[in-house]
């Protein structure tokens, strides 16, 4: 039995990042109090439904640390939970401070992690963000004080204006803080999104390549191993949130735009607050829509999220034919076939080919 997960969403931002499209809003603040008020009052009626206790919490965004801590923390107190769950907390590091880590720690937070996205000025003001990079440092310090030992440093590599060089100096800056795991995602140009109307600011295939390959040297070289494409930990840390979601465990997602999974069949909420909030406090279900995967779907999503953990999937899930096709993307290892480093550059085609 795989973890059984509750997602969070705290669908808040200072400021729109040119490069995102995540379900957020940047004028809505004046919503905060009634929307953490409706996401107590969703999670108490799923609750009477028989809701499972979590095993691990992730509160992500937008930007949950738009929240007072008070009001965070209010949410995970109605959220079972069963013991030594893992709970996330997913900070921008100009929002931190140790008075609002105590708070977390006082309530069960165990994890944080930090959106970093680079330790360079002008790649970060090319990505439109407006932290300082110290604030990461002290952030981190902050974390380590109060005893979250146990966090994650978000970064993108490829923003227009990034050279390999500047890349290499943010995952050094990284390892300097000694993070016992690393995430670090190539930028992708998602649809309707400024970057995607700016053509010109777009990253290049071959450049972010390298960059990753940057990025898994490195890391790999000071002992945070990679367990999943994206994905570095020293052992111990991975996270268990992301493992549930990648073995398709069931989760429940709560606030506007979230999703929840049971058994194949997926749903979710509207994407706007403003609706979350008013169908909740009038007593229906904040739900939009929802689909059933059939039986062969669900199998092959299940091995495409398999292939691409370190784990990979049983060496039949590819003919042998293809197997020797894929020579020098898939490994064979006890049995099982498993992405090499150039093979999870491209997962994706390698993925086409499961069966
Ligand atoms: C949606 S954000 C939520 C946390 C927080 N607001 C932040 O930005 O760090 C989670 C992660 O997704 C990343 N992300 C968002 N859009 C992306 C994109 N187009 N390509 C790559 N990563 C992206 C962010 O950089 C961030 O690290
Ligand atoms: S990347 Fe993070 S901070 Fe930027 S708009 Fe998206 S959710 Fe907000």
């Amino acid at each position: 039995m795989s973890d059984f997960g509750v997602y969070v969403h705290v669908p808040f931002c200072r400021h729109r990042c040119d490069y995102c499209a995540f379900a957020t809003f940047t004028d809505r603040d004046e919503l905060m109090a009634r929307y953490v008020d409706a996401v107590c009052r969703d999670i108490r009626a799923a609750r009477q439904d028989g809701m499972p206790v979590a095993d691990t919490v992730f509160f992500g965004g937008g930007t949950p640390t738009r929240l007072a801590p008070e009001l965070l923390v209010s949410i995970l107190d109605e959220i079972p939970r069963a013991s030594g769950a893992e709970v996330t907390v997913e900070c921008n590091p100009d929002d931190v401070s140790e008075a609002m880590f105590r708070i977390f720690v006082e309530h069960g937070v165990n994890r944080i992690s930090f959106g970093v996205q680079s330790m360079q000025a002008h790649v970060l003001a090319s990505l439109g963000r407006t932290h300082d990079p110290d604030n990461v440092r002290r952030g981190v310090e902050a974390a380590r004080r109060v005893g979250l030992s146990s966090f994650n440093l978000d970064v993108i590599y490829g923003a227009h204006g990034e050279t390999v060089d500047d890349w290499v100096r943010t995952v050094r800056d990284v390892i300097e803080l000694d993070p016992p795991h690393v995430s670090a995602y190539g930028l992708t140009v998602e649809g309707g999104t400024p970057l995607a109307e700016r053509p010109e600011q777009h990253p290049d295939d071959d450049v972010q390549a390298e960059m990753y390959e940057v990025v898994d040297d490195l890391l790999v070289g000071v002992g945070l191993a990679n367990y999943e494409v994206s994905n570095w930990a020293r052992p111990g840390h991975e996270s268990r949130h992301n493992r549930m979601y990648w073995a398709q465990g069931d989760y429940r997602g709560f606030g506007s735009a979230a999703h929840s999974h049971e058994a194949g069949r997926r749903w979710w909420n509207v994407r706007t607050p403003d609706r979350y909030v008013e169908l909740v406090t009038s007593g229906q279900s904040p739900q939009s829509a929802d689909e059933t995967l059939d039986d062969e779907t669900r199998r092959i999503e299940g091995l495409q999220l398999a292939l691409r953990t370190r784990d990979g999937v049983a060496v039949e899930s590819f003919s042998a034919s293809d197997l020797d096709v894929l020579e020098g993307l898939v490994a064979v290892v006890d049995g099982r076939a498993v992405l090499t480093r150039r093979g999870r550059l491209m997962a994706n085609e390698v993925s086409m080919r499961l069966r």
